[in-house]
């Protein structure tokens, strides 16, 4: 008699591509968009599964990982995977994996992206001209920052990291950073980039300080009202790694002193809730957590995650596994 086909839960919808490719290897069932972004519903249906494939707004905490008593894999449709209790899964011998480098450059792009806008006004700018008020050219109209010669300073300089400095580089900045642990000496030659060993120095130093580390217990709120008194007045920040990275109320206070100069953020504390005090504050950018969002990059996430469940299922060993993450 043949084994019943694996169960495999993807929380919700993805490109056609990775899915086509799971149900070779089981049943799949799609969730619908926000279905599973709660733990009590994914902690009732996951005692079915066999492998997870989740997003990065889906709380795999210990407690769903308890109750899937199946579960072999978690893999996560996002590089961050703060969102899963990875010790816990470990414990349980479910094997966890993200989804590294096929992100990076959709990912390098956006941050210049947003500093772009950022430094030159854009969506300020946009706005003013969609409400009428464009009467002609003017001499003094929205002055922003220019980005040659100024300071980027980076806090993680993994992967997203290095591709935001390559970017950068290329405009003109130089280039600092700050990370667990300084990288190899041929990168921070190819960027010129220089490693400062205490964040706060780092963002004393920065024009634009830019945040790219993972959310761990070390980086939850690594931005506080000290560093943030300590940076220059016309300093802007870009975060594209993790909300909790930086305490948001300590930047909306700033961002309506005019202790500094601006924000583009990507990601938030609560998401997709957005501190109040945010939503008003001058110069700031908000976007709903889309650094990774290109056709190309969301199909190669998705195709990653879904490899790492099939090997899985299939018994392959952890070392012909790329992208699981280690106890
Ligand atoms: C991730 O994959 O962790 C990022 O948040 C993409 O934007």
């Amino acid at each position: 008699m043949s084994s019943p086909s694996p169960k495999i839960l993807v929380t919700e919808p993805i490109p056609d591509k990775p899915l086509t490719f799971l149900r070779k290897y089981g049943e799949v069932t799609v969730g619908e968009a926000t279905q599973f972004s709660n733990e009590e519903a994914l902690k009732k249906v996951i005692p079915e599964y066999d492998a997870l494939l989740c997003m990065l707004s889906t709380p795999v905490t210990a407690q769903v990982l308890e109750a899937g008593k199946k579960l072999k894999i978690v893999a996560n449709f996002a590089v961050g995977y703060d969102n899963i209790d990875v010790q816990k899964a470990h414990e349980l011998n479910i094997k966890v994996a993200n989804t590294p480098d096929v992100l990076t450059e959709a990912c390098g792009d956006y941050a210049m992206g947003l500093l772009l806008a950022l430094s030159r006004r854009f969506n300020e700018a946009e706005q003013y001209l969609r409400d009428g008020n464009f009467k002609g050219w003017e001499p003094l109209g929205f002055l922003g920052m220019e980005l040659r010669g100024r300071t980027l300073g980076i806090i993680g300089m993994g992967r997203i990291g290095q591709a935001f400095a390559h970017r950068a580089k290329a405009f003109g900045m130089n280039i600092i950073y700050n990370n667990r642990s300084r990288v190899d000496s041929n990168i921070e030659k190819e960027l010129q980039a220089k490693y400062i060993n205490n964040p706060l120095q780092l963002a004393r130093q920065s024009d634009v300080l830019s945040l790219n580390c993972p959310l761990t217990a070390e980086t939850h709120h690594l931005v506080d009202n000290e560093m943030l008194n300590t940076m220059a007045n016309h300093a802007l920040i870009v975060n594209i790694s993790r909300g909790a990275v930086i305490d948001e109320a300590a930047l909306a206070k700033a961002l309506h002193d005019g202790r500094i100069g601006g924000a583009a953020l990507d990601v938030f504390e609560n998401e997709p809730e957005v501190h109040p005090e945010l939503l008003s504050a001058p110069n700031t950018l908000l976007l709903p957590h889309i650094a990774s969002a290109t056709h190309k990059t969301r199909e190669a996430i998705g195709m990653l995650a879904a490899k790492a469940i099939a090997s899985v299922l299939k018994g392959k060993s952890d070392s012909d596994i790329p992208n699981l993450i280690h106890p």
